[in-house]
């Protein structure tokens, strides 16, 4: 998608056809991540859009503080927070260091006599989805049930398809956000009247200053963290692999420095960025981005890992620096909804490239490139097959 995106930042704001703008610039992109006139709530969507990006609204089922506004976003993203995040978020990551260490090892010696593996499937897929299993308390074994239903979440994010194929994406998709919501409902339930040592426990039973979640909340908030904890670092691992396969001399480097981890995993998600856009944005009045007037009540798609190619904002754009300095990237936007994983994404990527390169001899891509997954919104290979030599 790169040269494209080249292609597109020639005019920072343009309109596809009758439908969305795409905003594809550094600091226009960033500019409106900080823009109070943009909205992220599901309910100011045009119906296009909402089709387009299968959230139309569930009356049963309100939407995720990932699509609201403030006050509501502010309110439900603090309450969520006080289990997982700031002021504990550093210490309580830091503290999970050690077992989250142990679980990508594990994986990864388990390939110990093979010569190949997917590592999509052996070792990407199952640490992020074991680790937010973990932290939310929710049974590794039900996850032939949700893997499903997450996935057909996300597939529903890609804004790409035919009315027809968008209309049926759009019945799977509220379907499997019920059918996880009944789910995650059960275990709230259970938690509350047995609370163990998770998150889905302390949502269950803590209040605060700003009182409690509403069971609903709950739901849409657990929903929302595991299939962000689902659907991104996988891709960020693979995608990580991938990249350092393709520049020996940093996979190299990785493995006699791991403290180039830090600044190479923040490089990662400036140069191949799993959430390539982020197209669920309506404008709440006439607003003028770079000589363009984008009316009133119009999508816009913020296009993020074209704002991470910017030559205005990077150097050599093109180019992957392990350790690019002063790298601001919007890899996991900007503003009042930036990634509440970030931390643990992070140190999620960083032990795993480590202890692949430290633990894989000498790992070989076998095709280049490899089959990707069909969505506009989420980068990442479907699988990465590597000879590994035993
Ligand atoms: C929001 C990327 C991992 C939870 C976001 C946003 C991006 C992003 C770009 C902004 C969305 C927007 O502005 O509309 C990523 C990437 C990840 C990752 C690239 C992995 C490499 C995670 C993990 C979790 C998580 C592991 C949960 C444990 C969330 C939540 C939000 C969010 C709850 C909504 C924040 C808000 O609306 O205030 N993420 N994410 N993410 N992410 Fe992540």
């Amino acid at each position: 998608p790169y040269p494209l995106y080249a292609e597109l930042r020639r005019t920072p704001v343009v309109r596809d056809e009758a439908g969305p703008y795409l905003v594809s610039t550094y600091w226009e992109v960033r500019g409106l991540l900080h823009d109070p006139r943009i909205s992220s709530d599901a309910r100011n969507l045009t119906p296009e859009a909402a089709e387009a990006t299968g959230q139309e609204q569930d009356p049963n089922l309100p939407p995720s503080f990932l699509r609201l506004d403030p006050p509501e976003h502010d309110r439900l993203r603090r309450l969520a927070m006080r289990p997982f995040g700031p002021p504990h978020t550093p210490r309580r990551v830091f503290e999970m260091h050690g077992e989250l260490a142990g679980i990508v090892t594990g994986l990864i010696d388990d390939l110990r006599g093979r010569d190949s593996l997917d590592l999509v499937d052996d070792v990407s897929y199952p640490f992020p989805v074991t680790v937010i299993c973990r932290i939310l308390g929710v049974p590794r074994e039900d996850e032939t049930h949700f893997h499903e239903w997450a996935d057909t979440i996300a597939a529903g994010l890609d804004p790409v398809g035919t009315a027809e194929e968008r209309a049926a994406k759009m019945q799977a998709v509220q379907q499997a956000r019920r059918d996880l919501a009944m789910y995650l409902a059960g275990l709230i339930e259970e938690r509350r009247h047995a609370p163990r040592d998770d998150m889905l426990s302390a949502l269950a039973t803590e209040h605060g200053p700003d009182g409690q979640m509403s069971p609903v909340e709950m739901i849409t908030t657990s929903v929302l963290l595991l299939i962000a904890g689902h659907e991104t670092t996988v891709n960020l691992i693979t995608n990580g692999m991938l990249t350092l396969l393709r520049h020996p001399d940093v996979l190299q480097r990785l493995r006699t420095e791991p403290d180039l981890a830090v600044p190479l995993v923040e490089e990662l998600l400036r140069f191949e960025p799993p959430v390539q856009m982020l197209p669920q944005r309506t404008t709440l009045a006439e607003i003028e981005v770079a000589g363009t007037v984008i009316p009133k009540g119009a999508s816009v798609y913020l296009m993020v890992a074209s704002g991470n190619r910017d030559p205005q904002r990077f150097a050599d754009p093109d180019r992957f620096v392990p350790d690019r300095p002063d790298n601001q990237h919007l890899g996991f936007g900007h503003g009042l909804h930036s990634c509440f994983g970030a931390p643990l994404a992070r140190l999620e990527a960083q032990l795993a490239l480590t202890e692949l390169v430290r633990r894989l001899d000498a790992p070989q891509l076998v095709e280049d490139p490899p089959p990707y997954r069909q969505n506009a919104v989420l980068r990442g290979p479907r699988h990465l097959r590597l000879a590994i030599g035993g």
